[in-house]
């Protein structure tokens, strides 16, 4: 049976996939609650105190915010217009304002998906450097041994996203760099 160079690629991001939902496993069951959990039911708050009747439900509190394909709250999007102002401390003093840094890495070690850019402004907005450097990630192109397992583990991304920032389950908000072997069809969105 000869299979032609479309099934090939079908059966090459089949096997990415399952590589990529099998090592997510321990992720998944630490995932957060979904997006708009009620309050009642995040694992978080008592359920049986009365007080809970006095805070506003996410799906009330987040309902202008704008939304990623999972329906969490878009947080990048929501900085950029204009819809929140965070401080830059307890004391919101000017000398404490993080340093934005706008330089992008685009990481290509990627197999069939898209490249991964990494945009320091949408990280040094809210973080300094040494959230992540040296401790997390190697000021160096190509100097961290990332692969999606690892992530999936709590390692490098996974330090943060599926935690305090956007779920790994939105593939396409970090490869998003289409390149000659990523499939034309986006099966990830
Ligand atoms: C959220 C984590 C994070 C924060 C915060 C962060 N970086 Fe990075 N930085 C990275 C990653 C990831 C890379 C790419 C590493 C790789 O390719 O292996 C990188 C790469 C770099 C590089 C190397 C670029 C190159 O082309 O070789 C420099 C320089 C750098 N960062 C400086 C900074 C400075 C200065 C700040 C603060 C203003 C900062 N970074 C904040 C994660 C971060
Ligand atoms: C938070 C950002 C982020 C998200 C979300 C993300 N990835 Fe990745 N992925 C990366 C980074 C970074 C690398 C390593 C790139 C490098 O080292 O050059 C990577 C590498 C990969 C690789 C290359 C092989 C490997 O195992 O490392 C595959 C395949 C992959 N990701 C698939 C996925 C799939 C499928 C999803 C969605 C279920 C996903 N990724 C979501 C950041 C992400
Ligand atoms: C120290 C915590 C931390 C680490 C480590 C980290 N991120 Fe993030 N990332 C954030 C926060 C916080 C934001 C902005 C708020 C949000 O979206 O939740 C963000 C935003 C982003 C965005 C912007 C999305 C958009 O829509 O503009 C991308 C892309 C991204 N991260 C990719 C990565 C990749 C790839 C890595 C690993 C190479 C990584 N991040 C490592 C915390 C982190």
């Amino acid at each position: 049976m000869r299979i032609d160079l479309k099934t090939k690629w079908m059966i090459f991001l089949f096997f990415l996939f399952c590589a990529a939902v099998g090592g997510g496993a321990q992720a998944k069951k630490e995932d957060l609650p979904p997006p708009l959990t009620s309050l009642a039911k995040d694992g978080i708050h008592d359920p049986e105190n009365p007080a809970i009747n006095a805070l506003q439900n996410p799906d009330e509190s987040l309902k202008s915010f704008p939304k990623d394909s999972r329906g969490e709250v878009d947080w990048v999007k929501a900085l950029r217009d204009g819809l929140i102002d965070p401080r830059h401390s307890l004391n919101n003093s000017e000398s404490d304002a993080l340093s934005v840094l706008d330089m992008d890495v685009i990481m290509e070690q990627t197999a069939g998906m898209p490249h991964v850019r990494f945009p320091h402004k949408a990280h040094t907005e809210w973080l300094s450097c040494d959230n992540c450097h040296d401790k997390i990630f190697i000021p160096k192109k190509n100097a961290n041994p990332v692969t999606m397992d690892k992530i999936f583990q709590g390692q490098f991304c996974g330090r943060c996203h599926d935690r305090v920032s956007f779920s790994l389950w939105v593939c396409n908000r970090c490869h998003n760099v289409l390149h000659e072997k990523s499939p034309k069809k986006a099966w990830w969105k």
